[in-house]
């Protein structure tokens, strides 16, 4: 939990400075019907969120449905919450069905991602979803974030507007990450790929990593650059989780790392072989279809930022 903290505190400083940049954008509804996708979730079971998770704090505000199904997570004054996987993966397809709390959710961090920083604090590996509240408005902001071996200097953030109020019904946000690529999908629809572009290997995530899935006060960060924190009067605010799917190699530690054979993927992860490789035309029209109407903030465009764009932006 302290490293989960010092993730948050580190992010945070990271975030105001992002934040403070980001212009603010009026309220106006966005709730667009979404090209038809390949229904990658369709392809996995889901896990018994009990048996594939454990609760790494705020054990008290995390309520698991006894047949392992859902879990709601909730954050109040005394905490947030949070489960981590059981298991490390090296690569895989990580999915959850997510309900965001209603109302006003100003400084309110929900997160699905993944991370190393337990295991590797000094250069550790990250592939971040977290779900912004917001003041009055009624706009959660998805941000998509990675870093790769210890690359917190360089945020590469990407934040969007959703197409759908995230408040009404479970919707998918999902993360590829195999040796071709890192996509991040909402209800199957791809909003980000970042390949593994040899000539940044660096910039790759590439030692196993926990999935967790979490909440959190980012009161100072999270809402317009923490100018609206948590107002714990609308507290508990509760997401649901449901539907996860955890499905690729699992780092088994007396293993040489990286632990699941190039040579013959399929047979131990079926997210590094073919048709996880690529994004199909159709994914590829659909991703256009998100970024160019929901995307509001990219670090690639951020020259105020950053004064020698990073490598992959140009
Ligand atoms: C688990 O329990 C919930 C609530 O009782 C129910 O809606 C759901 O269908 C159950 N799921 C399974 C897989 O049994
Ligand atoms: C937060 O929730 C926990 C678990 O339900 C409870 O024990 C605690 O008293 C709550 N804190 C506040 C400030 O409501
Ligand atoms: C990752 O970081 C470690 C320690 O800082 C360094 O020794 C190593 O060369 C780095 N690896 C890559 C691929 O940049």
């Amino acid at each position: 939990m302290a490293l989960l903290q010092g993730k948050c505190l580190l992010l945070s400083r990271l975030l105001m400075l992002l934040s403070s940049m980001t212009p603010s954008v009026s309220s106006h509804s966005r709730h667009y019907t979404a090209p038809s996708v390949t229904r990658l979730t369709d392809l996995f079971s889901h896990v018994s969120i009990d048996q594939a998770f454990n609760k790494v704090f705020g054990a008290s505000n995390i309520q698991l449905m006894s047949n392992g199904s859902s879990a709601y997570i909730s954050l109040n004054k005394t905490s947030g919450s949070g489960l981590a996987s059981r298991n490390k993966y090296y690569y895989g397809f990580f999915s959850a069905a997510i309900k965001l709390p209603a109302g006003l959710t100003s400084g309110v961090v929900v997160a699905f991602y993944m991370s190393n920083a337990e295991t590797f604090p000094h250069n550790h590996d990250e592939i971040d979803i977290e779900l912004l509240g917001h003041d009055k408005r009624n706009d959660w902001v998805l941000q998509t974030n990675i870093y790769a071996n210890g690359s917190v200097s360089t945020g590469r953030e990407e934040k969007f507007y959703l197409w759908f109020d995230p408040t009404q019904q479970h919707h998918y946000y999902s993360i590829i990450w195999n040796s071709h690529h890192i996509v991040f999908l909402v209800d199957n629809i791809p909003v980000r790929e970042f390949p593994n572009n040899g000539a940044f290997s660096s910039t790759f995530p590439s030692k196993p990593m926990s999935l967790y899935a979490t909440i959190w006060d980012g009161s100072e960060w999270a809402t317009h650059g923490g100018k609206y924190p948590v107002n714990y009067r609308y507290a508990p605010y509760v997401a649901s989780f449901a539907d996860m799917e955890v499905e690729g190699c699992v780092s088994d530690p007396r293993l040489p790392s990286p632990p699941c054979s190039k040579k013959n993927p399929s047979s131990v992860d079926p997210v590094e072989g073919q048709g996880f490789a690529a994004l199909s035309e159709q994914q590829l029209s659909a991703m256009k279809w998100a970024r160019s109407k929901l995307m509001f903030y990219s670090y690639c465009k951020d020259t105020t930022r950053f004064k020698v764009l990073p490598p992959e932006c140009r």
